[in-house]
C-alpha cells in the first residue's frame, strides 16, 4: 500500500476513536460499523419476532422467511391438499400431534395451523437438521404414486406431509416444529410471539 492510503486509514481510525465509536480492527471498513447500528440487524441477532406478509402467495406456493437464523416456511395449501391430509393418518408417526414440544397448543389439529389454508413450519428436519425440500407435486416418480405433496429431506430420506407431520419408517423421529406465531391481518403474521393467538 502507498503511504497515502495508510495515512488515510490512520485518519479514519483517529476520527472514529474521538467520536466515541468502539475501536475496530484495521481490517474492518465502515460497512460493518454501519450494519451494527441497523435496528433490523440487531433485532435479528437477538432473535426478535419477524413479520411476514404473504398476500401474494398463490394456492400451492411456498415462501420462506428467516427467524432466529432458521428458515420458516409459509405454504398456502390448496383445497385438495387439505382433503388429502385426511387420507394420510395411517402412514404418519404422530398424526394427532401428540408430542407437545413440536407445536403450540393452537396448532394441535390436522393442519397444525391457526388457519387451515396456511401451514407455517420451521424448515429444519427433526432428524439431523438438514432443510427438507418442498415437493408439492402429486405422485412424482422419485416419491411414489401415493405422494400427495409434502416435504422431502434429501439428507437421509425423511418425509413429511404438508402439515409437517412425519411419515412412519423414516429417520426423523418427530413432526416438524410449528413456531409460535399469530396473525396481524388476513395474510400477515408475526413469527416468534403468540399472545392471544389461541
Ligand atoms: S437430516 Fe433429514 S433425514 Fe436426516
Amino acid at each position: 500500500m502507498t503511504d497515502g492510503v495508510d495515512n488515510g486509514k490512520r485518519r479514519f481510525l483517529t476520527i472514529a476513536a474521538t467520536s466515541g465509536v468502539a475501536a475496530v480492527g484495521a481490517g474492518f471498513a465502515a460497512v460493518p460499523f454501519i450494519a451494527s447500528w441497523n435496528p433490523s440487524a440487531r433485532a435479528k441477532a437477538a432473535g426478535a419476532p419477524v413479520e411476514a406478509d404473504f398476500s401474494k402467495l398463490q394456492p400451492g406456493q411456498m415462501m420462506r422467511v428467516e427467524w432466529r437464523g432458521k428458515p420458516v416456511w409459509i405454504v398456502r395449501r390448496t383445497d385438495k391438499n387439505l382433503k388429502d391430509l385426511n387420507s394420510l393418518t395411517d402412514s404418519l408417526r404422530d398424526p394427532e400431534s401428540a408430542i407437545k414440544d413440536q407445536q403450540p397448543a393452537y396448532a394441535v389439529n390436522e393442519g397444525r395451523s391457526i388457519k387451515p389454508e396456511y401451514s407455517i413450519l420451521v424448515g429444519i428436519c427433526t432428524h439431523l437438521g438438514c432443510s427438507p425440500t418442498y415437493r408439492p407435486e402429486l405422485a412424482p416418480a422419485d416419491l411414489g404414486d401415493k405422494w400427495v405433496g409434502g416435504f422431502f429431506c434429501p439428507c437421509h430420506g425423511s418425509r413429511f406431509d404438508l402439515s409437517g407431520r412425519v411419515y412412519k419408517n423414516v429417520p426423523a423421529p418427530t413432526n416438524l416444529v410449528v413456531p409460535p406465531h399469530m396473525y396481524l391481518a388476513e395474510t400477515r403474521v408475526i413469527i416468534g410471539v403468540d399472545e392471544g393467538a389461541a
